[in-house]
């Protein structure tokens, strides 16, 4: 009753905070008229996407479900666990269930399993801002089908009814305007503060697919002629979730099976953007059906850990993983199997001068827990960006995105002041040896008033031409390590127009 009550209050409040922002962004913007989109392509691709969503560079990606139950992967991500088991037979998938549960044991017994006693959003959420993510996404429903919310199209296989027993997308949201209110006091002015601020925003992750719900199956027979599922289920459902939760992100998959006019993803896509009460700051991504994915919708993700290093025409989004071998949690991953702090930041600073975002997937377990080890993870990464956090938010690519001659330095560019501006250099490997870098990028582009330095020093550092490079001498290095700066090192340099 509390946890319902405390929803309601806060959907009210959601609908202030969407119509006040919506003020805002029209301003900012200046918006003259409001015109309609229509359901194609054409014109939906043409929307622009909000702001909010380039500068924001980084998200958290949470993926927990009744798959973190079993939390078995061997190589094959362990979301995927019921169809591996069930439909592909793989034998050590199989030998799992046969070797540790009773013969009979369905994958829907696992839910009850998925109890969640340690889950507290409010750790979550603190450890995602600590982190310097500015935006999470949660899979709100895998292609399991169980979904994280009490919808009314998926009775008795949602986390209310069975599992958890609580609405987590209410209790994420809750907690999105609770976090930045140290004396727990929910009122109305400072959830609306909290909004403007735009500490961190809140996206749902949703399956099209449900593998084994027998209307997408008896579609799929039809080979997509019919559309029951779709017309009773994936639409009113993604209707429900966007009017009851609100999200700044939809963050649509598992459309692979069908086009997206089996979909009908340019009728949704069309009343998200012109009729939903999110429609001026949602954001959506490209996977509305086997013929869009990094051509059309909001920004590309392209395929799974899409990280091309090299500059894109077009908004893009790397979406990876700690433990690179799976989205969902597994008991069994190995320390070799998780991303290194220096490499997770590499993989920040490569996506980011490429024009991407990067949105960065975590698995909690059946308990609610969030490993220590993503936890170090994202907390080095939060530390960081406090030194380095200029050279990556609201930042754009400049004119190189690596440089054309000294290996692992990346650039991005701030924003043009007085007919000058910065450019950031990002050193990913220490010149030990010399303690100077060379940026052959850079020449020809400064001028007698540039001045470089390095993020998180305080004082300048001495620069010179030569060999046709900007030969960067660093700081003694014992007082970088004392200053905390580690893992990369951004140069700032300010140059002309
Ligand atoms: C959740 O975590 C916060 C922060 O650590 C703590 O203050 C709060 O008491 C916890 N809530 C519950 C129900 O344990
Ligand atoms: C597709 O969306 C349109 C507009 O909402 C609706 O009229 C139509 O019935 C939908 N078709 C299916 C199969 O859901
Ligand atoms: C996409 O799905 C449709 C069914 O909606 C199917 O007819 C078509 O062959 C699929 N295309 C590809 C490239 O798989
Ligand atoms: C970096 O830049 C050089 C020259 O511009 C290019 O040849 C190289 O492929 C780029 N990418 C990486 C990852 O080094
Ligand atoms: C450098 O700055 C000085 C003082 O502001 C100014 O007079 C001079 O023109 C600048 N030089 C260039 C190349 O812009
Ligand atoms: C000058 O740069 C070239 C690459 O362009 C390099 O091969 C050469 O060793 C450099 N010379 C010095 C003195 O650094």
């Amino acid at each position: 009753m509390k946890l319902r009550s405390a929803c309601k209050f806060l959907h009210l409040l959601t609908i202030i905070f969407t119509v006040i922002e919506a003020q805002l962004v029209d301003k900012s913007n200046k918006r003259k008229e409001i015109s309609r989109f229509e359901p194609n392509w054409e014109s939906l691709d043409s929307r622009e996407l909000p702001k909010w969503y380039d500068e924001s560079k980084i998200g958290i990606f949470i993926h927990w479900g009744v798959y973190s139950v079993p939390a078995f992967g061997t190589g094959l991500s362990a979301e995927w666990f019921w169809t591996i088991w069930r439909s592909w037979n793989v034998e050590d998938h199989v030998n799992f269930m046969k070797d540790n549960f009773k013969p009979g044991f369905t994958y829907q017994d696992f839910a009850r399993d998925f109890t969640g006693e340690h889950f507290n959003a409010t750790e979550w959420v603190q450890l995602f801002a600590e982190s310097g993510a500015k935006y999470v996404v949660i899979t709100s429903k895998h292609h399991e089908g169980y979904t994280l919310w009490p919808s009314k199209y998926s009775f008795s296989w949602n986390s209310v009814d069975v599992g958890l027993h609580r609405d987590i997308i209410c209790e994420a949201f809750y907690l999105e305007v609770y976090l930045f209110n140290s004396d727990n006091v929910f009122s109305a002015e400072l959830s609306e503060a909290c909004r403007v601020d735009n500490r961190i925003r809140f996206g749902v992750y949703h399956s099209l697919l449900e593998w084994y719900n027998p209307m997408y199956v008896s579609d799929r027979d039809s080979e997509f002629t019919q559309r029951e599922f779709v017309e009773k289920k994936t639409i009113p459902e993604l209707k429900e979730l966007v009017m009851k939760y609100k999200p700044d992100i939809v963050w649509s998959d598992g459309e692979w099976e069908a086009s997206y006019e089996y979909w009908n993803a340019t009728e949704f896509l069309a009343w998200l953007y012109n009729d939903s009460p999110v429609s001026e700051i949602v954001v959506t991504n490209d996977r509305w059906g086997n013929d869009t994915m990094c051509l059309h919708g909001g920004f590309f993700t392209c395929h799974d850990r899409f990280n091309p290093g090299v500059l894109q025409p077009y908004k893009w989004e790397n979406a990876m993983t700690i433990d690179k071998l799976t989205w969902g949690h597994r008991n069994n991953a190995k320390l070799q199997d998780f991303l290194t702090s220096k490499e997770l930041i590499k993989e920040l600073v490569v996506t980011v001068s490429c024009g991407g975002n990067i949105l960065i997937n975590v698995g909690p377990d059946k308990f609610g827990i969030i490993q220590p080890i993503f936890a170090e993870r994202l907390r080095d990464m939060g530390k960081w960006l406090s030194a380095n956090g200029e050279a990556i938010y609201e930042s754009q690519p400049w004119l190189y995105q690596n440089d054309t001659i000294t290996p692992d330095v990346w650039y991005t560019q701030g924003a043009s002041i007085n007919l000058r501006r910065d450019v950031f250099a990002i050193v990913l490997d220490y010149p030990y040896d010399t303690n100077t870098v060379e940026l052959y990028s850079l020449f020809g582009y400064t001028d007698e008033n540039t001045t470089i330095h390095v993020l998180g020093y305080p004082e300048s550092v001495q620069w010179r031409i030569v060999n046709e490079s900007v030969q960067v001498t660093l700081p003694n290095k014992a007082q970088l390590d004392k200053r905390g700066l580690n893992l990369a090192w951004t140069l700032k340099i300010n140059v002309p127009e």
